[in-house]
């Protein structure tokens, strides 16, 4: 979640001899919503622009393609194994829409209790007003309201705030489930608000508990993205510096690392660190693996660098709750891999420049949710929905794969 948008510049456009190969074979089965992207197209270009030009956040556009063509049919299929991820007839539909305000950010949580989901503001940009002198808000929308929209039988769904209170939750970036309420991550702000997580209750009146807001007695940077481990049940959270990357924030007093918390004793212990920036966090379904993501290119306020990791880790989940053998999962070309999950398979979903990618466990990109824009963040909603936060944009997807069960 670093705060920056990415502005995705209009493409480049090069031209080239070859053509699409093996359509046919597949393309009887093809759902109305989806394409194949056959990789051998582009692997071979005319002319191949310097990193001035071509670089995180441009659009690449191949031979045979324009962004209208990858926006109209936005499931991509890379791999045959992305048909049992869609389905025979998945659907992506923009259900609302802000005209500059990034209030569709991240810490997209479930409520199946009332079939609602839960997300945030970005915390520390501009536009939205957040930052030092302004908590982001958490808002809501309802999923019978989604279904709607994408029936064509409502224009957009209603986007209800949710005031917290006593405490309120300070500049929340990441949320999860837990026990029938929801955990949020909060960023802190300026030197004098600490970072903290956050419980809170998500029916009226929304009232929250404090957590935790230290590390023995020192600020955390900024909290930023947290996941109950299903086999264990500790809380395992990101600690990157954005908040201070974002202005709102000190200069951070740690280590940019990865942290876990064990309800029962209050004990919180270091479990990984050598990331750049550790953002997205989540488990495989059955607990054994985790999967952190690393946004260490994007360096919020202060630009980028491109040769820092926009890269997913896996690390195995040993019986006693530790982590072993980080292994690079997958390095994402358009932008970073910001929030990440898993299915009910254990494939793995990360929001990205361009759309949510998917992966199947041995890092294998096998397709696209393809919005053409900034994927924050998303959550599964059960079985065969999925919220994407977008920024300016909140999509609703259908498709046939399910979340992983809530912790
Ligand atoms: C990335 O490419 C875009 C054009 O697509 C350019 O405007 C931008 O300056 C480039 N970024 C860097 C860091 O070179
Ligand atoms: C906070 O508000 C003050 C007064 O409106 C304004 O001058 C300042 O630029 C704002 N700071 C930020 C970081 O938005
Ligand atoms: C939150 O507060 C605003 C302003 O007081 C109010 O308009 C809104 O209805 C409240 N939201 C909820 C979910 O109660
Ligand atoms: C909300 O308030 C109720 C009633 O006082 C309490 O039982 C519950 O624990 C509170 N929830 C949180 C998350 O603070
Ligand atoms: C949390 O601490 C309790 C008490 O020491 C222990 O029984 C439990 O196993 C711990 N949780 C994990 C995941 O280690
Ligand atoms: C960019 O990141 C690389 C790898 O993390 C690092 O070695 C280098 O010092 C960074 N460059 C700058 C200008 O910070
Ligand atoms: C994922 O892809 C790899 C490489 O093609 C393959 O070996 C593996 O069997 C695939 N995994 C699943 C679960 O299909």
């Amino acid at each position: 979640m670093p705060s920056t948008i990415a502005v995705l510049a209009a493409g480049i456009i090069i031209s080239t001899a070859l053509g699409p190969a093996s359509w046919s074979a597949l393309a009887q089965k093809l759902p109305a919503a989806a394409q194949i992207i056959d990789q051998k197209v582009f692997n071979v270009l005319d002319f191949v622009p310097p990193p001035t030009e071509a670089n995180d956040s441009t659009v690449f556009l191949w031979p045979g393609v324009t962004q209208q063509s990858l926006t109209a049919k936005p499931f991509h299929i890379y791999d045959d194994e992305f048909y049992d991820v869609i389905g025979p007839n998945p659907s992506l539909t923009l259900i609302a829409s802000s005209d500059t305000d990034p209030i569709f950010h991240e810490a997209v949580t479930w409520y199946p209790p009332r079939d609602e989901v839960f997300f945030v503001q970005n915390a520390g940009v501009p536009a939205a007003g957040t930052g030092l002198n302004k908590s982001s808000i958490i808002q809501k929308i309802s999923l019978a309201e989604a279904e709607a929209v994408r029936k064509g039988t409502l224009a957009a769904a209603t986007v209800t705030v949710v005031n917290t209170s006593n405490p309120q939750v300070i500049n929340p970036n990441g949320g999860t489930n837990y026990k029938g309420q929801i955990i949020f991550a909060g960023e802190g702000q300026g030197p004098d608000v600490a970072s903290a997580l956050y419980v809170m209750n998500p029916q009226e009146p929304y009232n929250t508990t404090t957590l935790l807001n230290n590390y023995f007695g020192r600020q955390f940077n900024s909290l930023n993205d947290l996941v109950v481990n299903p086999r264990n049940g500790d809380l395992y959270f990101t600690d990157p510096s954005y908040g201070y990357l974002q202005d709102f924030r000190p200069l951070p007093g740690l280590r940019n690392q990865v942290y876990r918390y064990n309800f029962s004793t209050g004990a919180v212990t270091a479990v990984a660190d050598d990331f750049t920036l550790p953002n997205g966090i989540t488990f495989s379904p059955d607990g054994q693996r985790a999967y952190v993501t690393d946004t260490g290119i994007a360096l919020g306020f202060y630009g980028r660098n491109l040769s820092s990791p926009a890269s997913v880790y896996q690390f195995d989940v040993n019986e006693d709750g530790t982590w072993q053998n980080r292994k690079t999962f997958a390095y994402v070309p358009s932008f970073i891999p910001d929030g990440v999950h898993t299915d009910s398979e254990g494939r793995v979903y990360s929001g990205c420049g361009d759309g949510v990618h998917v992966w199947n466990t041995s890092g294998k990109l096998i397709g696209k949710i393809y919005t053409g824009t900034t994927a924050a963040n998303f959550q599964f909603a059960g079985k065969g929905r999925m919220i994407i936060t977008g920024q300016t944009k909140l999509f609703y997807a259908t498709l046939a794969a399910s979340g992983a069960a809530l912790t």
